[in-house]
């Protein structure tokens, strides 16, 4: 290997290295064989050379470099040489330049190749995941990595910079609810107990508040057992985060500047110094989600004031019940090309809708001129129908007017509708018509490559959330997002009377219409922490076993804190332009947990049960 050493790395010539002699070591990318003068693009993780072996290279040379393929791991000896004008590849850094090989080396060969190394892979999930190791070498996912590395630095260097100390907590824990299922380790040296994997390093970074620790963070490694989707591994990144003696809008302008560093040092763009806050009511009642896209805009509007003129009972049942009725604008700029929506892809909506559990989307386009609107088609009829009066007297005429005029929609407009007794599924189906329109009519300009375009980022806080949401199936009170939240002052002498209303000091960072992070204001009252817990139907008995440390570290001068912790894999997906965050994991799980490269999860041997005291009992 000695005499083989690379001199330089295959992103690195320039034409001022022309006359060098240099060893190169990587791949064959490419070979183009032209009959006599053979051209091999080598490449590395720093990039591409042209190396060419010349029509009067000698025989054996030539030979060698006809029984090259695609991967074969080569190391070549060569002059850098200055391409003519004529051949410069200005899409490549190195493409002023080639190599004129003189020595050829084959490192290692490679097998047929299950699928072509591409920037961008076409290959089928199962099959990337099997040969994780090929995949990565492609552009597209050393990129990836490149930014998951170079955003997890910047992080460190903020967070060092500002104080914080990096503190690792264990893996092996008591199980920490935080909602999903845990990951189990069973114990050699205790029969029948096991450890739990943590959700999250949640209770610990409490503790470390209580040592005193002030400010802490951690690039922490996460765990739930939960079902696999685009935005969720049952292994995860958290860069978890922690404070003491602060209130929420110091956690918000931690991560501001957080967020501002890493976008800057990463992307080199520079973000807002703050960003957007809605409450989660009006997240919900404007998008119909606590994750909205602000990329586009599209509102949900109020359709209740109309409903009493028009008579479609539908509607009015709906409002009678204490629910909402909800509109959608969709202008007709939004349709493009084709101008309009057609019945079937209105039933597909309508489809979407239903997912939601709504009961139908209602519809109507806006016809005529500005001037003098009507309304056409679906459930027009019950706003147009002259010959009933509302409640005021006027006719029915002036009613797609005062529609039309009060939904600021125009002639060639469609307007969709939801009604429900329940407000939150009105909101929710009509935002998720909102979230599948912005897809669909491409109103969200999503960049080919984000790393190298970049992207629209949009970022939001989501504040003011319900403290407890009532959980229809069990018939109880849970915590919204973890027990540990402080519920806003004013709510503390309701909490048992009136659980419903109770706001907490918990925020949401979305971007782009993802979760990117979660945090609260935590409880640092051991008497207010218990009355949560019997609030979600955990007894004194109960909370003592499986939080006693927590609850009794509070009673020796707990420090007010608080913390958040973005998702380190979605946040990299979102600056990478992906959807997925298996994009931007090297060796991720597939949609059933499971890894095909390398058969995990597998059996173990009869032995290592016997040590651990168990016995698998097979599924019936
Ligand atoms: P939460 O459970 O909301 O809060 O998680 C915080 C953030 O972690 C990311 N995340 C995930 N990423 C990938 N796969 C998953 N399965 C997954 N689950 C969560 C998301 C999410 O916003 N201890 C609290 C934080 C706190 O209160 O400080 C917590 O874990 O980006
Ligand atoms: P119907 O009168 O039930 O045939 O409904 C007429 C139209 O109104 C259909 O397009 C339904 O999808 C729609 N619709 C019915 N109920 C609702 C509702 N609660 N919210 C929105 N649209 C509805």
């Amino acid at each position: 290997m000695e005499q083989y050493r690379r001199t330089a790395n295959c992103g690195a010539l320039r034409r001022a290295d022309a006359g060098k002699t240099v060893t190169l070591n990587g791949w064959v990318n490419r070979k183009r064989d032209h009959g006599g003068i053979i051209f091999i693009n080598l490449r590395d993780r720093y990039g591409i050379t042209q190396t060419v072996i010349d029509q009067d290279a000698p025989a054996e040379l030539t030979a060698l470099a006809e029984e090259l393929h695609n991967e074969y791991c080569i190391a070549v000896k060569g002059v850098v040489r200055a391409r003519p004008d004529s051949m410069i590849n200005p899409d490549m850094a190195t493409g002023e330049i080639e190599v004129a090989v003189e020595k050829l080396v084959i490192l290692n060969k490679c097998e047929t190749l299950p699928f072509q190394i591409e920037e961008k892979s076409n290959a089928g999930e199962e099959l990337r995941l099997t040969y994780r190791y090929l995949d990565l070498r492609s552009t597209g996912m050393q990129q990836r990595l490149k930014l998951r590395h170079e955003t997890a630095f910047a992080v460190r260097e903020w967070m060092d910079a500002n104080g914080f100390y990096e503190i690792e907590t264990p893996t092996f824990i008591r199980s920490t609810p935080e909602g999903a299922r845990d990951y189990l380790v069973p114990s050699r040296l205790y029969s029948g107990k096991f450890y739990a994997l943590p959700q999250s390093p949640q209770l610990y970074k409490q503790l470390l508040m209580v040592s005193g620790f002030d400010k802490y963070f951690q690039i922490a490694r996460c765990y739930r057992d939960e079902d696999a989707r685009g935005d969720r591994q049952p292994e995860f990144t958290q860069i978890d985060i922690e404070m003491s003696f602060v209130n929420r809008d110091d956690v918000l302008a931690m991560t501001e500047a957080l967020m501002g560093h890493v976008f800057k040092k990463t992307l080199g763009l520079d973000l807002p110094a703050h960003f957007k806050r809605l409450s989660y009511e009006e997240a919900m009642e404007t998008y119909g989600t606590d994750k909205p896209d602000l990329r586009f805009a599209l509102p949900l509007q109020d359709f209740s004031p109309y409903t009493a003129a028009g008579n479609f009972q539908a509607f009015k049942d709906a409002l009678a019940a204490g629910g909402a009725v909800k509109a959608l604008v969709i202008p007709t700029a939004a349709f493009g090309k084709n101008g309009s929506y057609s019945r079937k892809q209105i039933e597909e909506l309508e489809g979407h809708a239903k997912i939601y559990k709504t009961k139908g989307l209602a519809w109507m386009k806006v016809a005529g001129t500005e001037a003098v609107p009507l309304l056409e088609g679906g459930v027009s009829k019950f706003f147009t129908n002259a010959g009933s009066l509302d409640p005021s007297g006027s006719s029915n005429k002036e009613l797609p007017k005062a529609i039309t005029n009060g939904l600021g929609a125009k002639p060639g407009d469609f307007i969709l509708l939801t009604a429900d007794a329940k407000r939150k599924i009105a909101n929710t189906a009509l935002g998720a018509v909102r979230s599948k329109l912005g897809k669909d009519l491409g109103l969200i300009a999503l960049p080919k490559n984000g790393i190298t375009k970049p992207a629209v980022f949009e970022f939001v806080w989501i504040v003011d959330f319900p403290l407890f949401e009532y959980n229809e199936d069990n018939q109880h009170w849970e915590t919204a997002h973890h027990m540990f939240s402080y519920p806003q002052e004013q709510y503390h002498t309701s909490l048992e009377s009136d659980p419903g209303s109770v706001k907490g000091d918990l925020y949401d960072l979305v971007l782009n219409g993802y979760e990117l992070a979660s945090g609260s204001i935590r409880i640092h009252d051991p008497d207010l922490q218990k009355r949560i817990f019997s609030i979600v139907g955990i007894s004194a008995e109960e909370a003592e076993t499986k939080f006693g440390f927590l609850t009794n570290a509070f009673k020796y001068g707990a420090p007010p804190h608080g913390g958040i912790a973005p998702g380190l894999d979605r946040l990299v997906m979102l600056m990478a332009g992906e959807t997925s965050i298996k994009e931007v994991i090297a060796f991720p799980k597939n949609s059933f947990a499971g890894s095909p490269m390398d058969n995990c999860p597998g059996e173990v041997e009869q032995k290592q049960l016997d040590e651990l005291h168990l016995s698998v009992i097979p599924p019936k």
